[in-house]
């Protein structure tokens, strides 16, 4: 049987632009060619978890214009239930400005429209989606109210809790300790450790917080596995990249996965960079979400 994974978060449509380089402050560049994908970190998520297996259902908020159609449709298209996400007639569906540079590295500018407008009471009466689930995974391009309730409903459904805190943001201590499992990037976990830079000063400070298992993603070095007892680096897989985007939200909706069907942690991980390292090799944010098939592959390569 399918395991259940419930998705609080947000549904963009991604606006890409490709150039040569980043540009500076104040100066204009001439790019290359322009597309749009259907992102949103929640919603890539929710698509990947799905191609890799799960029955998934998504909380979250698009608006009633055309982007909003285009947004519902494809994630559906992917298998999500989409029964908790509302058409908000007050604010346009969240829209994401993507550059992406020669190496395939992205900047991303984020306008979250109606994504901001998830509230406690749309977690709340969307408990027909907790029941029975196995794992809440979030990210916060939603109002951390909304983040927080939803992990408290989770927590009373005996759910597993997964917080995939980007953009970075800083975090009340409460909500750290109340995440099973907390998967922050090198720059998100700078800043929630308050600024430290070494990685595992970082990770010793939010130990000491009440965070129980740290995951932090090392882009193309892999991943860092740290709990009280151990630490391990999983490494990555190596690949041609062509665009960087989303693969944080490939790694986080494979982990999920990976852990809800009862895969100890580490293959949990394993699981998370393989995921990832597809989802480099392909252009657009749910375009390159890997299936199943394509990862059980990779990992037996
Ligand atoms: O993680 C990548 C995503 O971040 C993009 O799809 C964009 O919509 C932003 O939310």
């Amino acid at each position: 049987m399918k395991k259940k994974i419930v998705v609080l978060g947000s549904l963009n449509m991604d606006l890409v632009v490709r150039a040569a380089r980043h540009p500076q402050p104040g100066e204009t560049l001439i790019g290359t060619e322009f597309q749009t994908f259907p992102g949103g970190k929640g919603a890539n998520q929710a698509v990947a978890a799905s191609r890799l297996g799960a029955e998934v259902w998504m909380i979250g908020r698009v608006g009633q214009d055309a982007f909003g159609d285009v947004l519902l449709k494809t994630v559906q298209q992917d298998g999500v239930n989409t029964t908790f996400i509302r058409r908000d007639g007050q604010a346009a569906t969240g829209v994401a400005l993507i550059t992406l540079d020669a190496a395939g590295q992205n900047t991303i500018v984020v306008a979250p429209g109606a994504n901001m407008r998830v509230t406690p009471q749309d977690v709340y009466e969307s408990e027909a989606a907790f029941v029975g689930a196995d794992i809440l995974l979030m990210q916060l391009e939603c109002p951390l109210e909304a983040v927080e309730a939803a992990t408290q409903f989770a927590h009373h459904h005996n759910m597993k809790v997964v917080l995939n805190p980007a953009p970075a943001r800083p975090l009340p201590a409460k909500l750290l300790a109340q995440a099973d499992y907390l998967l922050p990037n090198q720059p998100e976990l700078r800043l929630l450790a308050k600024g430290e830079p070494e990685v595992n000063k970082a990770a010793a400070r939010l130990l000491e917080n009440g965070v129980r298992n740290l995951i932090v993603t090392l882009g193309e070095e892999g991943a860092l596995l740290i709990t009280a007892e151990s630490q391990e680096k999983i490494p990555a897989f190596s690949v041609e990249v062509v665009d960087t985007v989303a693969a944080g939200d490939a790694f986080a909706a494979a982990f999920c996965v990976a852990l809800a069907e009862g895969k100890p942690l580490r293959d949990a991980v394993l699981w998370g960079n393989a995921a990832g390292a597809i989802a480099v090799t392909r252009q657009g944010a749910q375009p390159s979400m890997p299936t199943r098939a394509e990862l059980i592959r990779l990992l037996s390569r």
